[in-house]
């Protein structure tokens, strides 16, 4: 079984590299910084890694090269890819983000991910796809004044939401050859996560692996929050 996982050097990514390895994946590491890519060599976490960085020049291009490092390792099956790259921002308030914030938040939370997506399903035998969001994404809980009032980036939200969007659509296209997940990964002690977060990266990716198994539903938006899998609302 082979797993790609791109933001694999993050809090999340390398809980889940250790999780795909521990489950019998071998790993293709996927993120910006080579130098951190040999690390989870070197720590057994990844078989393979590859730097695509998506705001670099030439997306097309650097995904066709990944393309070509895929296909000269033989590879024709990709049995699980794992969209885990993302961004946040510390910034509250309309006045403090700017066009080129959204512009890079939408790049590699959303066109990104969804061209990387294009690319496995055209040239690989692609069975699952977990795209990793957030419930900051979720349109309708920014709508209940409970949880909207919480305070959260809109380059953020916006861009989460539209991989939520992403994710559906794929779904809807190409269910009938693949599985395409939406997660919430529950609010993690580690990389981009708020203070207060109880979850540690290890336990949330252990949910996802059970999740994954279970091939639950592509048409729900599932939260690793507790140790109960939950849905949100879209
Ligand atoms: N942590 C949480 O509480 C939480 C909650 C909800 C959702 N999430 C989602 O979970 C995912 C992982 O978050 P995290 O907490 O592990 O964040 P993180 O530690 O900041 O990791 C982010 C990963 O994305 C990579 N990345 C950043 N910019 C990139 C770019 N331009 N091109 C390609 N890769 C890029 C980073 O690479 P480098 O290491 O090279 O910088 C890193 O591997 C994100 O999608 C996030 O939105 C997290």
């Amino acid at each position: 079984m082979r797993a790609i996982i791109t933001g694999a050097t993050g809090g999340y990514g390398s809980a889940l590299c250790r999780q795909a390895k521990l489950s019998g994946y071998d790993v293709v590491a996927v993120s910006k910084s080579p130098d951190k890519l040999q690390s989870l060599v070197q720590c057994g976490l990844a078989d393979e890694v590859f730097a695509l960085d998506y705001l670099a020049e030439g997306l097309d291009a650097n995904l066709t090269n990944f393309e070509s490092f895929l296909q000269g390792r033989g590879l024709t099956k990709i049995d699980l890819l794992i969209n885990n790259a993302g961004i946040g921002s510390k910034q509250h308030s309309l006045f403090d983000e700017s066009a080129d914030e959204l512009r890079r938040a939408f790049e590699v939370n959303c066109i990104g991910p969804g061209q990387l997506i294009r690319r496995m399903a055209a040239s690989f035998s692609l069975a699952t796809v977990v795209n990793i969001s957030s419930r900051r994404g979720s349109v309708a809980q920014n709508a209940d004044e409970q949880v909207s009032k919480l305070g959260c980036s809109y380059t953020y939200r916006i861009s989460k939401s539209a991989l939520n969007m992403l994710s559906l659509c794929i779904a809807d296209e190409l269910g009938d050859r693949l599985l395409s997940y939406t997660v919430h990964p529950g609010r993690l002690r580690s990389g981009i996560g708020v203070q207060g977060a109880e979850l540690s990266a290890d336990d949330s990716a252990v949910r996802l692996f059970q999740l994954i198994a279970a091939r639950p539903d592509p048409s729900l938006f599932y939260s690793l929050e507790h140790e109960q899998v939950q849905t949100l609302p879209w």
